[in-house]
């Protein structure tokens, strides 16, 4: 397989669609991508994703609207929170950057349904990842115009969709100036710590595509909505595993018989989790310089498959990976049992870390947008419910088989990555309980139904897939190609 940083693509756009914002539904292919796109293999990274219409030269991005604006806004039954409404009256607008991911689209739709009136900014390049590197999702997904579609056709609630890289700042302005966001949601970045350890190039990749997207939204935010409240996805796995009690973004340190609050020490253990840190640390500076408002919310690891509103149609169903590079270890170990794979313990297993419900994302995104952070204040919740270690984890996933009649072993690999195996874990978590978070815990009956998952989608399951194949110490100059 080809390797693959730089993608510039083409798209026919009828004459009428030459405007910003046209209707551009049917001209994507049903993988995700547009129907037609050439793949260079230059390694150019500034424009990522360009597409671009035929004829007289043109802006390099197609700002694609799905469906005509409603302004109209129903009250929602059952929402835990009050009606989100901007300036006028009118429905709070959200900006979800990352909006075709895991975690963004299941917000996306999770806000559109409690009235919040959103627009999807996206590249499309997790689903080009999958492509470079033989992967795919567990579970079927349609395109991002289908999706919206589908949405629009159950609830009748319109989605708007920006298609277009964010590290190019002129197609992130135009969206700033043309839907004029409450709050931005930040996920669009490249978030695998494997994915940024393949190569020399994919870290390079990694850590351009996150600080300067990052960047570019604090730039257009200073520039165009200067009031818009930025929710911003950082990890968890930017404080590391030190030997004492993590707290919530800052520590109160005494040293030398003097007193002050500072940014809780960051140990970051990849080229990814290094791009988090240093966002943390220009959305910290722009806050103080510019009074920017800003939440960082340090999430841990994300499971689960369905929300409320991707579980009300086949069209709506989230990505699920498994895979070595993109799965996360709940996830992971599920698919391996409903296989009949031993779980795949890295090392002693003894590795801890916050985990979370997806449910549980998409309630905290919503009460850190409801309840925003003042001008000039750099806010930071740490986004988990529950802390696991590797072998508690496979634990539950056995006991959970053994009640579905499955068989279910565990085998500990050689750890691909350079991190401490045994070692203290205690993180606080308690400012998003405090705005009223009700956790979905990792029950038994979660588990079933995760499991359950698995195994409904099995047959596509590709074993290739199951083993890690990205070495932190092996990580050299020459592009890899991973899949088999
Ligand atoms: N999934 C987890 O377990 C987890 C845990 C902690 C933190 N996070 C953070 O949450 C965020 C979302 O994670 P996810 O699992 O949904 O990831 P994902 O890869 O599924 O989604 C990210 C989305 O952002 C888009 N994107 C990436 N770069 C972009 C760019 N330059 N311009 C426009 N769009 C771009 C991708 O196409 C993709 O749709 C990430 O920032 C990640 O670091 C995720």
């Amino acid at each position: 397989m080809a390797h693959l940083l730089s993608t510039s693509c083409s798209l026919n756009i009828p004459p009428s669609c030459k405007k910003p914002k046209c209707l551009l539904v049917n001209q994507c292919s049903s993988s995700g991508f547009p129907a037609s796109f050439s793949l260079p293999t230059s390694t150019s990274r500034s424009k990522m994703l360009i597409l671009h219409g035929k004829g007289p030269k043109r802006s390099s991005t197609i700002y694609a609207k799905a469906v005509s604006l409603s302004q109209e806004s129903k009250a929602q039954p059952g929402s835990s929170f009050p009606q989100e409404t901007g300036e006028a009256g009118s429905p709070k607008k959200v900006m979800v950057i990352g909006g075709d991911g895991y975690c963004g689209w299941a917000t996306a739709l999770h806000l559109s349904n409690r009235n919040y009136e959103v627009a999807i900014v996206d590249n499309l390049v997790r689903r080009l990842f999958d492509h470079q590197l033989g992967l795919d999702s567990l579970t079927p997904i349609s395109s991002i115009h289908n999706r919206i579609r589908c949405w629009k056709s159950l609830t009748g609630k319109d989605i708007q969709l920006h298609i277009g890289d964010i590290c190019d700042f002129e197609f992130l302005a135009e969206t700033f100036k043309s839907f004029e966001p409450d709050a931005v949601v930040h996920f669009g970045e490249q978030r695998s710590a494997p994915y940024s350890m393949i190569d020399r190039s994919r870290a390079v990749f990694t850590q351009q595509n996150n600080v300067i997207g990052t960047l570019n939204v604090l730039f257009a935010i200073k520039e165009y909505r200067d009031e818009c409240h930025l929710v911003k996805l950082g990890t968890m796995g930017e404080y590391g595993t030190p030997n004492i009690d993590i707290e919530e973004g800052y520590i109160t340190i005494t040293h030398n018989g003097r007193t002050d609050t500072l940014p809780y020490p960051k140990q970051a253990s990849s080229f990814y989790h290094l791009s988090k840190v240093h966002d943390s640390h220009n959305i910290a500076f722009t806050c103080k310089a510019w009074g920017i408002r800003a939440t960082d919310l340090n999430q841990g690891v994300v499971y689960g498959l369905r929300t409320d509103e991707t579980a009300m149609h086949d069209e709506l169903c989230n990505r699920f990976d498994y895979d070595g590079v993109f799965g996360t270890a709940l996830n992971r170990f599920c698919v391996q049992a409903a296989v009949g794979h031993p779980l795949t313990v890295y090392g002693k297993g003894g590795q801890t870390r916050g985990y979370l419900d997806i449910r549980d994302t998409v309630q905290c995104v919503e009460l850190a947008i409801a309840n925003p952070a003042q001008r000039g204040e750099f806010r930071v919740f740490n986004q988990f419910t529950e802390q696991f270690s590797v072998n508690e984890l496979a634990a539950l996933v056995t006991k959970a088989g053994e009640k579905l009649g499955i068989e279910v072993k565990t085998v500990s690999v050689p750890n691909p990555r350079v991190e401490a195996e045994e070692h203290y874990y205690n993180a606080k978590h308690t400012k998003l309980i405090e705005l009223g978070l009700k956790p979905h815990l990792l029950s038994d009956a979660l588990l079933d139904s995760l499991l359950n998952f698995a195994i409904k989608y099995k047959d596509r399951v590709d074993p290739k897939q199951i083993m890690p194949s990205v070495s932190w110490r092996k990580i050299g100059v020459k592009p890899k190609t991973v899949a088999v």
